[in-house]
Order: structure tokens, then C-alpha cells, then sequence
């Protein structure tokens, strides 16, 4: 592949292919291992029109750790803000020859229309409700290693799942890879026509978290409502809200995880998920940094060959 838009149509071997190469970053982004300089002379640019901390800082980390150049543009202060379009920004961009477009964007699809117009390898760190592909592999790498395999666990993924890129990703990623994907949520957030992406839809947080091996909470994104349903932070976090008494459904030794960035005393209580036993929330941002040495790396290595197909896109 020549970009990584999304979790959706990579294969269970590719999904594994780039898990063991992220999983082989460990030590290098722990900094156990020393730097490594297998893409001295190559350039990444991240272009994020929404705000990041996790994503934004890993790719930057990921990215100098192997000895690339990196430009983070700052949208508000660039000529997007003078009005020029994404495309002629992108295509601006690309002129200067990076290797790696990272971009993360407030439009589903956007992400992708940008990367048919470049001939650099794009990643998508974020596209609306769309994908979010590195935080899947992110969360799955995290899982791999705390519990050896994806296939045949339960994993619970709660709260707002409509407007979630994580939880698509997610989604997509773990039941390719054989999970058993349960979504919990009200119906306004996690409407039934989730099934149909194969997972199971329980509107009972108790219920849907019985025996679960992995508890994933997610973030309710109001910025991102636009008039729908917002419930009330009380009414919600009494019913969706993960705190000790829900989580002792699950299994004993379940994982809880979060994306980030959390409400606390929303979405999830503070004493859960500061349980350092069963919270690998922490985990979860280090192996961010793993997942996005490995894909740029990989990237960097495909294009050269795409490059001499495609010498000037635009
Ligand atoms: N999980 C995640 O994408 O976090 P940021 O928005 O901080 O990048």
C-alpha cells in the first residue's frame, strides 16, 4: 500500500505485519534500544486541522527517532486561514517533496481526496466519524502484548460510537482479526444498524459488559453533536460511566482502555481509570509511538517504487 487511510480493506496477515513491526519499536520508543536512523534524509509534514496531543506528538517522536526531518504546519497561522482549499494546500505540499503527509482533518473522506491529489505517502491520523487507522493498531498492539492473541476475546467498546473514528477503526480491525466485538451505549449514540458490521449492540452497560475480557471507554463528543440528542453528564455517567460496580461484570482481569483525551466523572470514573493494575491507558500512548515508527517506516520504504509510477500528482 502507498498510504494508510484505514483499517478497512487490510487483510488479517497485513494487520499482523505491521503489529509485529510496531511490536519490534518497543524498545527503540521506550529508548532502551538506540535510535535508529532508517529514514535520515526522509521528510514528514503533519497537517492537523483539529486538535491533537497524542497523535500529533507520537508522529513527531516517531518520526525523529529514526532520524526524519519533521514540519508540523500550523494550520491557523498557514494560509488555510486566508482561505486557500485543502486540495491547493496539499498540492502546495507536496510540491517540496515530503515523504509523509500526516494529516488529520474534521471531514470523513477528506483524508483520502487529499491523497489522490499527492504523490507522497499520506496516513490518516483522524478523518471525522470516519477512521483513525493508527489508534486501532495502537489499541490492538497494546491488547497483543497484555494478552498474546486478538482472536477469541470479548471486547466491550462504550459510550459514543457514532461519532467515533476510534471505534470504526476498532471495529474493523478487531473482528478482521477474529474478536468478539460488543458496542454499549443509549441508541441515539449506538444505533442498531451497527450489527450489521458484525458486533453486537446492547443498550445495558451491565449486560453488555458481562465477561468481557476488554473494557475500551470512549469520549462523548459533543462537539461533533450539531443539534442530535447531548444527554445530561449526570444522567449519562449513571448509566454509561465506567466506575467499580459496572466493571465488576466484566471479567476480573479485564483491561480497561481509553483513547484519550478522557472525561474524567463522564465517561469513566478517575479511581478506574487510575488503576494502574487494569488500566493500560498509560500503555496505550507508548505504544502509539511503536505503531507510528513502524508505519512510517513502512511507507517511506514503499514509495520510492510508487514514486517512479506516479512522478508528479496533482
Ligand atoms: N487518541 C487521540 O487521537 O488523541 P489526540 O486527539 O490527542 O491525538
Amino acid at each position: 500500500h502507498r498510504h494508510l487511510l484505514g483499517i478497512q480493506g487490510l487483510h488479517p496477515p497485513e494487520i499482523q505485519h505491521l503489529l509485529d513491526l510496531a511490536d519490534g519499536q518497543v524498545d527503540r520508543c521506550r529508548g532502551l534500544d538506540k535510535a535508529s536512523d532508517g529514514m535520515a534524509g526522509r521528510t514528514v509534514i503533519n497537517l492537523f486541522f483539529e486538535n491533537s496531543t497524542r497523535t500529533r506528538t507520537s508522529f513527531e517522536l516517531a518520526a525523529k527517532r529514526q532520524g526524519a526531518e519533521v514540519i508540523n504546519m500550523q494550520v491557523s497561522t498557514s494560509s488555510v486561514a486566508k482561505g486557500e482549499t485543502l486540495i491547493d494546500t496539499a498540492v502546495t505540499l507536496n510540491a517540496m517533496h515530503p515523504d509523509v503527509l500526516v494529516v488529520r482533518h474534521p471531514e470523513s473522506g477528506a483524508v483520502k481526496l487529499l491523497a489522490e491529489k499527492v504523490n507522497c505517502a499520506v496516513v490518516n491520523g483522524g478523518d471525522g466519524s470516519h477512521e483513525h487507522p493508527t489508534q486501532a493498531l495502537l489499541d490492538a498492539l497494546t491488547i497483543r502484548r497484555r494478552r498474546g492473541r486478538l482472536d477469541g476475546l470479548r471486547v466491550a467498546i462504550c459510550g459514543d460510537v457514532l461519532h467515533s473514528r476510534v471505534a470504526r477503526s476498532n471495529i474493523i480491525l478487531l473482528t478482521t482479526m477474529g474478536a468478539q466485538v460488543r458496542l454499549i451505549g443509549p441508541n441515539t449514540l449506538v444505533p442498531a444498524s451497527f450489527a450489521a458490521m458484525g458486533v453486537e449492540v446492547f443498550t445495558n452497560m451491565r449486560e453488555g459488559l458481562s465477561d468481557c475480557d476488554i473494557v475500551m471507554m470512549l469520549r462523548l463528543q459533543t462537539e461533533r453533536m450539531r443539534g442530535n440528542f447531548i444527554p445530561s453528564v449526570r444522567e449519562y455517567f449513571r448509566f454509561y460511566g465506567l466506575d467499580r460496580d459496572k466493571l465488576a461484570r466484566a471479567r476480573p482481569d479485564a483491561l480497561i482502555m481509553h483513547p484519550g483525551p478522557m472525561n474524567r466523572g463522564v465517561e469513566i470514573d478517575s479511581d478506574v481509570a487510575d488503576d494502574f493494575e487494569r488500566s493500560v491507558i498509560r500503555e496505550q500512548v507508548e505504544m502509539g509511538v511503536a505503531v507510528r515508527m513502524a508505519v512510517l517506516r513502512l511507507l517511506a520504504n514503499n514509495l520510492d517504487n510508487a514514486r517512479r509510477n506516479q512522478p508528479f500528482a496533482g
